[in-house]
């Protein structure tokens, strides 16, 4: 059993309404039975009132999907961290990989996000994982290896950041890392973390799987040393699954 508490943070992606947002939580807090883990939902920024609202007394805690590494300033359609902040978030999701594809968020850029987010005693959640092809190809560490070194080149407080490994062939494939699999990279990334950090912080960081996870294959993954939570997707959407992930960290 490692030191680390668990951490459970559901992804709602472009996905829900304020309607749906209040019922979800108002459902998930009465069918959550562990107290073994955190909890953190992350909504679309419009969401992101009408969430801290409804989460108010309650375990679970608030995430942004992004953030712009300016406090302020002209930037169209951008959100800070202060503004983040000001709407009760703790967790802030950074270089996810549909940031990456779709919006070309570089390491360079996340790099900057992670500061920016740990500088305003927010928690970033840094997304890292191979391609299928670097899967196949044998690159799987080669790529995490340059990824989490330019991603975290330069930070001062790694303590709190959380990581999440989300190899790109799970995400939204229902298909999964094995157990073991996942075990095994995470277990790499920790080295690595050891390497660019020391062995202490990298005991104390907590490294999640992300990609497919639900409700069936969620134990079998959490019981693994390595692995400290679940970044979750398409099931975070779906209350009684959702908590079947929760609460299977009992
Ligand atoms: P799915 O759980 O839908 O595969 O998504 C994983 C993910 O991208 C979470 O950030």
């Amino acid at each position: 059993m490692s030191m680390r508490k668990p951490i459970i943070i559901g992804n709602w992606k472009m996905n829900g309404s304020m309607a749906f947002a209040k019922e979800f939580v108002s459902e998930l807090n009465t069918l959550i039975t562990s107290k073994a883990c955190d909890i953190a939902i992350c909504p679309p920024a419009t969401l992101l009132n009408t969430l801290a609202e409804a989460l108010k007394n309650t375990n679970i805690a608030l995430g942004a999907q992004n953030v712009h590494f300016e406090e302020k300033g002209a930037f169209t359609g951008e959100i800070s961290t202060g503004m983040l902040k000001e709407c009760g978030v703790k967790y802030v999701i950074l270089g996810h990989s549909e940031r990456r594809k779709y919006f070309a968020d570089s390491n360079a850029d996340i790099c900057k996000k992670v500061k920016s987010t740990i500088a305003a005693n927010l928690i970033p959640v840094l997304c890292v994982g191979e391609s299928l092809k670097e899967r196949e190809e044998g690159n799987t560490e080669i790529h995490l290896h340059t990824e989490l070194q330019e991603c975290l080149q330069g930070i001062q407080h790694p303590e709190n950041i959380i990581i999440a490994y989300e190899p790109l062939w799970a995400i939204g494939t229902g298909k999964t890392a094995t157990p073991q699999e996942a075990n095994e990279t995470i277990g790499f990334i920790r080295r690595e973390l050891a390497k660019i950090f020391s062995e202490e912080i990298a005991q104390k960081i907590r490294i999640l799987y992300g990609g497919s996870m639900n409700a069936q294959n969620a134990k079998s993954l959490l019981d693994m040393p390595e692995i400290d939570g679940g970044l979750i997707g398409g099931v975070s959407l779906i209350v009684k699954d959702f908590v079947s992930v929760i609460n299977s960290n009992n």
